[in-house]
């Protein structure tokens, strides 16, 4: 079944394709309000959510998005009553098993960011073969957030160049944004352009809180699993009519409209 382009198929939200988010994030919230609307299982709403994720992977690869970050469970997330923790772990398993061919044709890495060693072995293991299997693949990097703290990336990483001074490998002065940032779980991934979250809340529940220092912030009352190529449009339009200053008056240095024209 092929996908046809999401922005022929949307002629009404107009996008500028030279001016695309270079790495969008999601906090993919709301699966449990949207069975309870129903009358259904929270894992009813996970299970449709999970629709949501291959819908709007598969549209981000097609409009050229290079790099995807996806909040699918948060290091407070293991909190939860024992039997939702294992329904989003086998979810989470079956997606790893049955997307690999998906991922292949598109052309997708997918890599996981957080704190995977709390996840079940045979989680793990899938991980680690579709990261494998996929390493090579150059359209579009997907990360996956599981398990994932902002705050446990930020003391994971400060004990890891605390450790690299003790040895005598670097000195505390050469510790800058830029080695920061490649000590943190997300190394390699730009700075997200664009966080979304759905479902109406505001905050960052911490995510990514190094990383989105100049990220635009652009929220949603749709519920996860109602999100899909539209909704991701929408959002990306959204983002194309904010200016981003990062702190300057002109000239901004990135993915201005100024610079885009000149
Ligand atoms: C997001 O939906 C999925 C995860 C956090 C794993 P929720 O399960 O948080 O749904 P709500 O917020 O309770 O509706
Ligand atoms: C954030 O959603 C985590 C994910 C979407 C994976 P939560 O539902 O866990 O966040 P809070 O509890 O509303 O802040
Ligand atoms: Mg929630």
């Amino acid at each position: 079944m092929g996908t046809s382009l999401p922005l022929s198929e949307f002629p009404a939200l107009s996008l500028d394709p030279a001016r695309l988010p270079r790495h969008i994030t999601i906090v993919m919230d709301g699966n449990g309000r949207w069975a309870e609307q129903r009358g259904l299982a929270r894992s009813e709403g996970h299970r449709r959510g999970k629709d949501s994720v291959i819908a709007v992977v598969e549209a981000a690869r097609e409009l050229g998005i290079p790099y995807l970050t996806l909040f699918a469970f948060s290091s407070e997330n293991w909190q939860r009553p024992r039997a939702e923790v294992s329904f989003l772990m086998r979810l989470l398993h079956r997606y790893l098993l049955t997307e690999t061919k998906r991922l292949m044709r598109r052309n997708i890495r997918l890599i996981a960011v957080g704190d995977t060693d709390r996840l079940p072995e045979p989680v793990r293991r899938a991980l680690r073969q579709m990261e494998e299997v996929t390493a090579g693949n150059d359209a579009m990097t997907t990360a996956l957030a599981l398990s994932y703290g902002g705050r446990q990336d930020i003391v994971m990483a400060m004990r890891r160049l605390a450790r690299e001074v003790q040895a005598g490998r670097i000195t505390p002065e050469q510790i800058d944004e830029h080695l920061v940032s490649n000590t943190l779980a997300t190394a390699g991934l730009p700075d997200p352009d664009l966080l979304i979250r759905t479902s109406g809340e505001q905050r960052i529940s911490n995510f990514l809180l190094f990383q989105i220092a100049y990220t635009e912030l652009y929220f949603t009352d749709t519920l996860w699993p109602d999100f899909r190529e539209r909704e991701l449009l929408k959002a990306i339009v959204a983002y194309q009519l904010r200016e981003r200053r990062f702190g300057a008056i002109d000239s901004p240095p990135d993915h201005s409209p100024l610079r885009a024209a000149n």
